[in-house]
């Protein structure tokens, strides 16, 4: 259990005398209700609670967890002793600088004197049904059947800026979103050095956190460790979300288990350069600050300009950290992710990058493709390699930025070759090959005619050597002309021949920029061409990509659907890649691949059929390989796995994921699917290494219906009280086994 603070357990007498001043029945059932003073958000389970402070104007959180009764007992500060001053010892919603709280602000302006110190208190409130859009930001979506959103208006009266704290709850997902619009109402110039989109501080000092952190190859590994006294956190100062640390922070009571305790979670809608900041005060709370990197701010706000921060969503689970994903991604998939594929059946694709890098020519191109629909794929990838006249793209040391096909491969432009290739049928399908391409339109290599011609449109610091991370160099996305570049260059290709998928690749984190504030610039620039072009082709199916998971991120997912989970293709590295992206991201956003063996990144030999399972975990399945020159017997099992990975898909894309054991803790990591109606699912099961004499494993499932009856592979019929409290034994031998099994509700 959580240890509430010392001023919550107090006498009936001092709570009657500092409770909430809402009183309204409905207050506990109605998505918003307020007063002007009091402030309530409800979810099915959840409440989040707000104050006005009749003492300082200050907003103060009194709640966010589960669901509270109409009248809730508010934080009892006792005498103010020591340096810390008494708003120092409350919980703050938006903690400004100077004036006596020593923790973390959620903002820090520094105005035309020089002065950081700000004093925000309460002006206004209004509601608004559903969910608004954020000016030129992702942003989660919502009608007012699905959201309500409070805007709290505060004001400094001394600098004349205001601040909008916007709340959305979407109580069938019990997310709260927020966001910040920071409004220059003076006559000088400020400039805006920090800003949380989420501030929240909880009432307990006894809490682990949980985030995501890795590199290139292998993203995603779970972290968890205690909050201690002091800040902790983490962030990128890529330039983009990154390998390294994801968006995104659980806190979790000690005890919490992916099935068990009460657990916040916290996701950043941004793909730029971020901070996450935990800090665990002398008073016993603990505050959390999701928001923009400070060191990549130092926004200049002229009189009468506002900056929106991105948005910030918080769930609260008190079903485990399973159920904190859960909500997560029921909310991604369906408020979040714009594409009409967010949930629909997704083409099982073969990518041509591992089979032939950057060596291939029309014809080898081709019988890769006819490869491909030999053995079930419905979707021809071509990958790198494919542009570039002057400076063709040989290898990766030339031709980014020009994207017009390499006319010694391709010499009559994409069209035929795409035209041959769509002529295909897949194999046991009357459907036709479809046809997708790579692009990386966000850099350029300094060999490359663009380069030549622009030279300054690549990032760059004055006279500072401009550094190279594989040749290439980034273009500043925050220049109108770059940004019309890119949307004509990108759409003049898809327009030029019959193409159904596009791979949006970025394979290098920023480095110079003219200054701080380019890299919000370059992300404002880089959203406003996902969505021209996104909107503009909306039966392109697009993956985002970033040398793998580099930008697995909420602002990528509004606009394409997938994103290359990792450039790491090994099948057991995978189970712990996707699993870890799991607990943030829904599985029907991942892309992932069935390779050849050895695998080219670990060098491990894992068998066809369980990397094929792990990849048919993901919503989008597909194979990474030249089928010419697999052993006979593995190729043999291509069809099958296809059409397995094929029917468990719908089940994948629109299913609740139960993560049954973690491969961080068990040799049988385990997940299941369970379809949005509940009539069927499936189950993985995988064993890590031999386990010689030992009893057959046995996998206990999780969130059937307990009464209902369920059939086993066509077979044999339990309930689901029987699954869950018994499970399923399996027999496995030697190294690296899988299962997948189907149920079907009776
Ligand atoms: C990095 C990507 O993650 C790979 O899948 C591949 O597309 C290469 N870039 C191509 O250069």
């Amino acid at each position: 259990m959580v240890h509430l603070s010392r001023g919550v357990v107090a006498t009936c007498l001092t709570l009657l005398a500092h409770s909430s001043a809402i009183t309204a029945k409905e207050s506990s059932t109605n998505p918003i209700v307020a007063d002007g003073t009091s402030f309530a958000l409800n979810g099915n389970n959840v409440a989040y609670r707000i104050h006005v402070d009749n003492t300082t104007g200050d907003l103060l959180g009194d709640h966010f967890g589960g669901s509270v009764g109409a009248h809730i007992p508010l934080e009892v500060v006792g005498d103010v002793h020591g340096w810390n001053g008494y708003i120092g010892r409350v919980r703050r919603e938006f903690p400004d600088q100077g004036r006596g709280d020593f923790r973390t602000p959620a903002i820090r302006i520094r105005q035309s004197q020089g002065y950081t110190v700000s004093e925000f208190q309460y002006k206004s409130y209004k509601i608004i049904p559903g969910k608004p859009a954020l000016p030129g930001l992702p942003a989660t979506m919502g009608t007012e059947e699905d959201a309500s959103t409070l805007v709290i208006s505060l004001y400094d009266k001394y600098s004349d800026v205001g601040a909008d704290l916007s709340y959305s709850i979407f109580p069938k997902y019990d997310a709260i979103v927020r966001s910040v619009n920071v409004t220059n109402h003076g006559e000088a110039n400020i400039t805006i050095e920090s800003l949380a989109s989420l501030s929240v501080d909880l009432p307990f000092e006894d809490l682990d956190m949980i985030s995501l952190r890795g590199d290139w190859a292998r993203e995603a590994h779970r972290e968890r460790k205690k909050v201690t006294y002091g800040t902790q956190g983490f962030g990128s100062s890529t330039g983009y979300s990154s390998h390294l640390h994801n968006p995104f922070l659980a806190l979790t009571e000690p005890s919490a288990t992916e099935s068990h305790g009460e657990v916040w979670g916290f996701s950043l809608v941004y793909t730029g350069s971020f901070s996450v900041n935990v800090e665990k005060g002398s008073q016993g709370f603990t505050r959390a600050l999701l928001g923009f990197n400070p060191s990549q701010l130092s926004w200049n706000l002229p009189p009468g300009e506002t900056l929106t921060s991105p948005e910030c969503v918080s769930v609260y689970s008190k079903d485990g950290i399973g159920g904190m994903s859960r909500s997560l991604h029921r909310l991604y998939r369906k408020h979040l992710i714009k594409s009409k594929f967010a949930t629909s059946d997704r083409p099982t694709l073969l990518n041509s990058w591992e089979g032939l890098y950057f060596n291939y020519n029309q014809s080898s191109i081709y019988d890769l493709a006819k490869e491909a629909a030999e053995v079930g794929a419905k979707l021809f990838v071509l990958d790198d390699g494919w542009f570039g006249r002057e400076y063709p793209r040989l290898s990766d040391d030339a031709g980014l930025g020009d994207w017009i096909p390499n006319p010694d491969r391709f010499p009559d432009g994409l069209g035929p070759i795409v035209k041959n290739i769509t002529d295909l049928k897949a194999a046991n399908s009357s459907t036709n090959m479809r046809f997708g391409i790579w692009f990386e339109p966000e850099m350029v290599n300094p060999n490359s005619t663009l380069y030549n011609e622009h030279p300054d449109w690549a990032l760059h610091a004055g006279p500072y050597p401009r550094t190279e991370r594989r040749n290439q160099l980034v273009l500043n996305l925050a220049l109108p002309e770059v940004q019309d570049y890119i949307i004509k260059s990108v759409s003049d290709v898809l327009r030029s021949a019959d193409i159904s998928y596009v791979k949006w690749d970025n394979n290098r984190g920023i480095h110079e920029m003219p200054s701080p504030a380019t890299d919000h610039a370059y992300i404002l620039g880089m959203y406003r061409v996902f969505d021209e072009l996104t909107t503009q082709f909306p039966d392109i199916l697009w993956e985002g990509c970033a040398s793998g998971g580099g930008r697995f991120d909420p602002g990528v997912l509004q606009y394409f659907p997938q994103i290359w989970t990792s450039d790491n293709t090994d099948a057991i590295d995978r189970i712990s890649i996707q699993l870890g992206t799991s607990l943030a991201y829904p599985p029907s956003a991942m892309g992932a691949h069935l390779s050849e063996v050895p695998n080219q990144q670990t060098g491990r030999t894992v068998p066809v059929a369980v990397r094929g399972h792990v990849a048919m975990m993901a919503g989008s399945f597909g194979l990474e390989l030249d089928p010419a020159v697999m052993n006979a017997e593995d190729k043999a099992a291509l069809p099958g796995l296809i059409a397995l990975a094929e029917k468990v898909n719908p089940i994948v894309l629109n299913g609740d994921m139960w993560r049954l054991n973690l491969p961080e803790d068990s040799n049988w990591p385990a997940v299941l699917f369970i379809a949005e109606d509940g009539e069927e699912a499936v189950l993985f099961v995988f064993q890590l290494a031999p386990n010689v004499d030992h009893s057959w494993p046995r996998v206990r499932l999780q969130g059937l219906d307990a009464q209902a009856f369920y059939k086993i592979d066509g077979g044999v019929v339990y309930s689901g009280g029987t699954l869950m409290n018994i499970g399923l034994q399996f027999p496995f031998k030697g190294d690296y086994g899988s299962q997948v099994v189907m149920l079907e509700k009776q």
